[in-house]
């Protein structure tokens, strides 16, 4: 069995040399970019498993190069990349697709999906599934959510009411409902590169940051922050991506198989991602980190003074999506003040 791409291979892959680690003269080569890291993070290990499967079963036929830890695009540069037949498989967060469509800003709306079994009903229902090709105008063609985890700030100083992150600087994602969220607290947003954030916080361009357990474990933001607070106030998912063009190019028994071994791990990897973010977070205790959670109240303070966000975004996101997605929120029994509050 092949292994799955090296770094190294995915150099020399850049270089437009011969092609080396998975494949053989004649594959069919697809490049798949990510930002992170391919061990400790849900994209990377899924990336990983989907290049080795492939590269495994589909040999002599296609192939997939996994480079991780931007080491071939950013997320910034990636999608464009993609159009231009530069990269064929990249799979960004959903905040960075303001360029191609509006509709993913419904992720972004803070506290209204509870937890990840809520976010998968979403995405399995006729509105999730649908929101998949809503970059077909524009080149692009969704393949799979894939899921990251649930987001927690963190800052340089205790961040226990909406009030303690007044006046700090926070790097965020290029989304305007985040940053719309950021402003809610009446604190600054800061679109910075993911590669840069740890840098950013060590050097004081920011002082606070949200994302996943995960990231901030792999990126050890843990150890420049004072604490992170499990507010669990929004979701990072991702959209598996590649070009239109590229899909169509594939021969069809050739696309058949790559796009059921990629729906095969997603459903595989999106059912352990709650372990994989658990994990970090222990990861993060173990490692000296400081994790803070809120109380009930103090909970719903932050969904208070955050929520009010969505007023601005409901005809981005389509009412009809924003209705599916309360609904999947519902389903999980585990329904939280956000989908519920008045004016949501
Ligand atoms: C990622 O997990 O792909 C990066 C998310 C970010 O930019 O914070």
């Amino acid at each position: 069995m092949k292994g799955w791409a090296t770094v190294a291979a995915a150099l020399l892959g850049m270089t437009g040399q011969a092609v080396a680690g998975p494949c053989t003269p004649g594959d069919i080569v697809v490049k798949f970019a990510t930002v992170v890291s391919a061990t400790d993070n849900p994209k990377g290990i899924a990336a990983r498993i989907f290049a080795d499967r492939v590269n495994h079963e589909m040999a002599g036929k296609l192939c997939v190069i996994v480079y991780p830890d931007s080491t071939l695009y950013d997320d910034d540069s990636v999608l464009q990349a993609m159009l231009q037949g530069d990269v064929q498989l990249a799979a960004p967060s959903l905040s960075k697709f303001e360029a191609f469509t509006k509709v993913f800003r419904l992720f972004d709306l803070p506290f209204l999906f509870p937890d990840l079994q809520a976010v998968d009903a979403f995405e399995t229902s006729p509105a999730g599934a649908r929101m998949k090709s809503s970059m077909a105008g524009r080149g692009l063609a969704g393949l799979e959510f894939w899921h990251s985890g649930m987001k927690q700030f963190s800052a340089n100083r205790p961040l226990l009411h909406p009030g303690d992150a007044k006046g700090l600087k926070f790097r965020i994602q290029p989304s305007e409902v985040i940053a719309a969220s950021i402003r809610a607290l009446e604190a600054h947003p800061l679109s910075i590169a993911f590669s840069d954030v740890p840098d950013a916080l060590a050097t004081g361009v920011v002082d606070g940051q949200e994302n996943t357990w995960s990231n901030i474990y792999a990126q050890k933001l843990y150890a420049v922050q004072d604490g992170i607070t499990e507010t669990n106030h929004g979701v990072l998912e991702y959209l598996v991506v590649t070009s239109a063009d590229f899909l169509r190019s594939l021969p069809p028994d050739i696309r058949s198989q790559f796009l059921d071994i990629l729906h095969q791990v997603t459903v595989e990897r999106n059912a352990a991602v709650t372990a994989v973010e658990a994990r970090s977070r222990a990861a993060i205790i173990a490692a000296g980190g400081r994790i803070r959670t809120l109380t009930p109240a103090e909970r719903a303070e932050w969904v208070a003074a955050m929520q009010p966000v969505w007023g601005q975004f409901r005809s981005d996101v389509g009412p009809d999506n924003l209705a599916a997605a309360e609904a999947a929120a519902r389903q999980t029994g585990t329904v939280q003040t956000g989908a519920d509050a008045p004016g949501g």
